[in-house]
């Protein structure tokens, strides 16, 4: 079995990544937050540093690529490479309106011509593994249903599919269903992604699609950074000591990398409160948690908010 650390833009970027590595155990990969270029031809330096191998030390890689265009895609695919990475996924899956709307994303679902466009090219210059990160289409599953036997006359690694339309972006429930009539329609090892948030939510799907051992978890993880080794090892692996001190020491050295990183109480404090949108939930009362953390601004007033959180009464 393999899990990945889905990509969560906004969290899951290298601090994240590396210090979720060193604390916890279970997860074999992360994929990043996307890349896309500008004007063909540029990496913004915030994207690229988020992929340097050096920055990468503590949680195996693969970087992801937003892009719609085959010369576009292969520059990115070529620096990519150049930095050591042996793999790159591509995002057609992302819901948002601004990038949807521009054929990219889940906006080329719809598209199997321009995705075989981009794959001609590719393919034709670029050494390293290609795997896609889907929806089920952006309006329709036909979108999907669609594209995957296209997609078997190339040489995908593999395809990780979230089991939802981009219009619904992250609403209602995954569409299991529609993900099983995905299953024969293609030669390619899937990777099932989506609301995977505990134990038994794993183990249903995991006895509904027996064929599948590769899983995808986002949110799930940053709610619970132990569940992907809950899910492997039955319980948690606990080598440093228990879960409070490993969960609060993990924070804490979250928190110190972004005050060396970001600049200002501020950015520091939008950071740890998306953290906490997600990890609110591993405590008794998360929205009494989410209300706290939410009105605070500085941070020595959160730490000390922080300090009373990580205190055992607050565990479910
Ligand atoms: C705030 C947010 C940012 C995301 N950013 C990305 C991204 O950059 N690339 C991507 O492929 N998916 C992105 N996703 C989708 C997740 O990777 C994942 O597919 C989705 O959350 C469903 O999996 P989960 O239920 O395990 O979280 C994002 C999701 C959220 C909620």
């Amino acid at each position: 079995m393999r899990i990945y650390l889905a990509p969560i833009r906004g969290i899951t970027d290298c601090i994240y990544r590396n210090t979720f590595g060193r604390y916890f155990q279970g997860v074999d990969a992360a994929v990043a937050p996307f890349i896309s270029s500008v004007q063909g031809r540029k990496i913004k330096a915030a994207y690229l540093r988020d992929i340097l191998p050096e920055n990468n030390r503590d949680m195996p890689l693969i970087p992801q690529v937003l892009s719609n265009d085959p010369d576009d895609f292969l520059f990115l695919a070529q620096q990519i490479f150049a930095l050591g990475w042996q793999e790159i996924n591509w995002n057609l899956g992302c819901p948002a309106p601004m990038v949807a709307n521009k054929h990219r994303g889940s906006g080329l679902l719809a598209n199997p011509e321009r995705i075989c466009q981009v794959l001609d090219k590719v393919l034709q210059f670029y050494p390293g593994q290609i795997s896609l990160k889907v929806r089920l289409g952006r309006d329709s599953p036909t979108e999907l249903e669609r594209l995957l036997p296209i997609l078997d006359q190339y040489p995908l690694s593999e395809i990780i599919i979230h089991p939802r339309l981009g219009v619904q972006m992250y609403k209602g429930v995954p569409d299991l269903e529609a993900f099983r009539r995905c299953l024969p329609l293609t030669r390619h090892n899937l990777v099932y992604n989506g609301d995977i948030i505990d134990v038994p939510s794993f183990a249903s799907r995991q006895k509904s699609f027996a064929g599948i051992h590769h899983w995808m978890i986002g949110r799930g993880l940053l709610a619970n950074p132990f569940l992907a080794d809950k899910i492997k090892n039955g319980e948690i692996c606990l080598k440093i000591g228990n879960v409070p001190d490993i969960l609060k020491k993990f924070h804490n050295e979250l928190l110190d990398q972004y005050k060396i990183r970001l600049c200002g109480d501020s950015h520091v404090m939008g950071r740890m409160k998306g953290l906490w949108g997600y990890l609110a939930d591993f405590f008794a009362n998360p929205a009494k948690i989410r209300k706290k953390i939410n009105k605070i601004r500085r941070i020595t007033d959160y730490q000390n908010a922080v300090d009373n959180i990580f205190t055992r009464k607050n565990y479910k």
